[in-house]
């Protein structure tokens, strides 16, 4: 474990952080002696995560409850007066569709919506911090994404992998999004795809995605440390030194062709409104 000096150490919270790539990431930024905060679902693995990790700042949430995420933020601010980097990390392609507690599409809100609600109620903390939203996308953005307003939830034409593009598209809107909006007060915001990287992604999808990532092919993709060092990248990297607020970068860092409809105003400020309607927000 690196010391650094306090000036130096960044606080980052990570949801998504008691397995694979957010867990990898984690114990990185444990090692170069930063503050972590880690975020799971399960106690079980969550706890035994933050114990690799050296830290007792651990907290859980399930995603698919909002209710939890709201909680989550309350714990939040509690004990973390400044986040440096916030990372929504959490999320999968799930078999559904699924109705949530909330009334929404489970894909939808694991991986989009409760990370926009937890960072709508962290905002105050990371605009007086400067600090970062970094949003774990992918690929299928691009693959499978083709958004449409009228049906986010997709609760009656399911399919895992339009729906996983739907959310990892709105991710990098979101993004977009925040800089649009906040990044003139200092607040940061960056969407990336970590690589395709063995974790236990897709273990709940079914289908080519679950034969491809959790029987033989595995064996031939990255190990999830370096999907995570592409994470401590954008979580300690200097906004505007290192990357480009707003935008989308692929897993060499670079900033990466994503799916045209990202670009696509109307969309985003529509995304934008929608999502905040869903979630009763103000703003
Ligand atoms: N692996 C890849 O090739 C790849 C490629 C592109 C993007 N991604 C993205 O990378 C991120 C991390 O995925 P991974 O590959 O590391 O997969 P993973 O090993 O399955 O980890 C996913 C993490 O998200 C958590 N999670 C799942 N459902 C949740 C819920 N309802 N509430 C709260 N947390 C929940 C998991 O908690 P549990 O431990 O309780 O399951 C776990 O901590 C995801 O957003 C994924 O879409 C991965």
């Amino acid at each position: 474990m690196t010391h650094l000096l306090e000036a130096d150490q960044r606080t980052v919270v990570v949801t998504g952080a008691s397995d694979g790539i957010g867990a990898a990431a984690c114990l990185q930024l444990a090692r170069a002696g930063h503050r972590v905060v880690v975020v799971g679902r399960s106690l079980d693995k969550t706890k035994a995560v933050a114990a690799q990790v050296g830290t007792e700042e651990w907290f859980t949430a399930d995603f698919a409850k909002l209710d939890d995420v709201r909680r989550l933020a309350d714990k939040l601010r509690a004990t973390c007066p400044r986040i440096d980097a916030l990372c929504n990390n959490a999320g999968g392609m799930f078999t559904g569709p699924v109705r949530t507690v909330d009334g929404f599409e489970r894909t939808f809100q694991v991986d989009y919506l409760a990370g926009f609600l937890l960072t709508h109620l962290l905002l105050d903390v990371l605009l007086e911090s400067k600090g970062s939203v970094v949003n774990t996308s992918s690929v299928g953005a691009r693959m499978f994404g083709q958004l449409d307003l009228n049906n986010l939830n997709h609760f009656d034409d399911y399919a895992s992998d339009r729906a996983y593009g739907d959310a990892k598209l709105a991710e990098i809107m979101f993004a977009a999004a925040l800089h649009q909006r906040y990044g003139s007060q200092g607040l940061a915001a960056v969407a990336f795809h970590p690589g395709v990287i063995a974790t236990n992604f897709a273990s709940n999808a079914g289908g080519f995605m679950r034969w491809a990532y959790q029987s033989i092919g595995r064996h031939f993709m990255p190990k999830p440390a370096k999907g995570g060092a592409v994470l401590v990248h954008f979580a300690l990297g200097m906004p505007g030194r290192d990357w480009e607020s707003g935008r989308y970068y692929n897993n060499h860092r670079r900033i990466g062709r994503t799916n045209p409809q990202a670009a696509d105003q109307a969309l985003i400020d529509g995304l934008w409104d929608r999502s905040m309607g869903m979630l009763g927000l103000d703003g």
